[in-house]
């Protein structure tokens, strides 16, 4: 099977990676990759959202399968691009449809939807610039800290926690005039939940589903979860916490009932649903919906799938996924973010990067990367996932921060305490 992945980060080389051993695979591209993919499979110049350039490219090297990583192309329609037209309705897209893809496109539909089938989440109203007051009156319902979020994606950043209701108001007011830009068109207002936060995925075929090892990540730039949100500073997994009897609860209340949703309202969805939950006083409840995997959680996902990929999204795109078998290692895996210094503010790339042939017993995924000659540099704020295996959370960690030791760029910078919520 020649198969195309769409994407340039961690969790596009985690995919990569973990392919490389399929025996179903024959070609594998990236569009556009990193020098990390480029080792594996074939880097290739086009954007995730240029849908005719794809085309274009998937029909001249017969590509039999395309492997969506990041949201926009999802939202922006992808898979239906390709299912729509006759020439590239045989390109199996593990990705959900443009309709499903609003449960991460849109929080107000995401809301509604778990709303409609009684899945557990925060209190929420959606308000427009039309019932501004209605917005106000909700925030004086609600206690102390307020959560604001806008609608629409915004690459990560739409979320606002306010402590006090005046400037509760004054941000709902910033949100609807156009402080993330028609994101913010709509400003999702919920209850703020009190809980510790970790990350299930879910694959699905539209009709059956598989549970993938939990994952927590830490999103805040520095240590203690304090100061700036990132993308993702290091991911564990499995979650201590999420032992089985949490997990039962997730199934039966949050996973069974959302793809009993997507079956029942007849949304065409072949992917991955990323499921952000928080587990107040024992019970879980949805934060928000993906529609895709996490990065940097996919970078410790992947190495805890035994079984073939390419096989599982052969289930996934036949509609057959009941009939294969999801084997799960039983060790754990870490993954610490080595980041230029700077992100997630601003930052210089370009920086050589020495050391990445000087690693024993860990992965190097990488993510802002790219090749200048023979040479790996810096491509971005995130630039490489060092991950580890380990038969303890704590075993995995220190191979990774050993290994991080050998590997230099100017300005690098990694948070030092991934897991250590989970230590207690
Ligand atoms: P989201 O983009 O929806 O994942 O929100 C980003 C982050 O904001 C989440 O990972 C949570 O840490 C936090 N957050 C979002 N919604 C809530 C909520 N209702 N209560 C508490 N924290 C929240
Ligand atoms: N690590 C969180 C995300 O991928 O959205």
């Amino acid at each position: 099977m020649n198969i195309l992945i769409l994407g340039s980060g961690g969790r596009e080389h985690a995919i990569a990676w973990h392919m490389q051993s399929s025996k179903h695979l024959s070609k594998l591209y990236i569009a556009p990759g990193n020098a990390g993919t480029a080792s594996i499979g074939t880097n290739v110049e086009i954007s995730p959202t240029d849908f005719p350039k794809l085309k274009k490219f998937a029909l001249e090297n017969n590509i039999n399968m395309i492997v969506v990583g990041p949201e926009v192309p999802l939202v922006e329609g992808v898979y239906d691009f390709f299912k729509n037209d006759d020439s590239t309705k045989h390109i199996a897209v593990i990705g959900p449809s443009k309709e499903g893809a609003q449960l991460e496109g849109s929080k107000d539909f995401a809301k509604d939807f778990m709303n409609r089938h009684n899945i557990p989440t925060a209190q929420h109203k959606t308000i427009t610039p039309n019932n501004i007051d209605e917005g106000y009156q909700f925030l004086e319902s609600l206690k102390p800290p307020y959560v604001l979020k806008a609608d629409g994606l915004a690459a990560g950043k739409g979320v606002l926690i306010l402590d006090n209701i005046v400037d509760a108001k004054a941000m709902l007011n910033e949100m609807l005039g156009g402080m993330f830009g028609s994101a913010g068109n709509r400003v999702v207002i919920e209850e703020f939940l009190n809980g510790i936060e970790c990350s299930v995925f879910v694959l699905t075929d539209g009709k059956s589903y598989k549970i993938l090892p939990v994952a927590k990540d830490y999103k805040r730039i520095g240590e203690n979860d304090s100061g700036l949100n990132t993308g993702g500073m290091g991911a564990v997994s499995p979650v201590v916490f999420a032992d089985a009897d949490f997990m039962t609860k997730v199934e039966e209340r949050i996973v069974i009932p959302t793809v009993n949703g997507i079956i029942k309202e007849n949304i065409e969805y072949k992917g991955f649903i990323f499921i952000g939950l928080i587990k107040v006083d024992e019970e879980p409840k949805v934060i928000e919906y993906n529609v895709r995997m996490g990065d940097p959680e996919t970078e410790v996902v992947m190495p805890l799938i035994k079984s073939d990929l390419v096989d599982l999204f052969e289930g996934v795109a036949t509609g057959t996924l009941d009939t294969k078998t999801l084997e799960i290692d039983n060790r754990f895996a870490t993954t610490v973010m080595m980041v230029s210094g700077g992100y997630p503010g601003d930052y210089v790339s370009g920086k050589t990067i020495s050391g990445l042939n000087n690693i024993e017993g860990s992965i190097v995924f990488h993510a802002g990367t790219k090749l200048d000659g023979e040479q790996v540099v810096t491509a971005g704020g995130r630039v490489l996932a060092i991950t580890s295996y380990g038969q303890t959370m704590d075993e995995a960690l220190s191979k990774s921060y050993r290994n991080i030791n050998n590997i230099k760029f100017d300005n690098s910078y990694y948070r030092k305490d991934i897991g250590f919520d989970l230590k207690k």
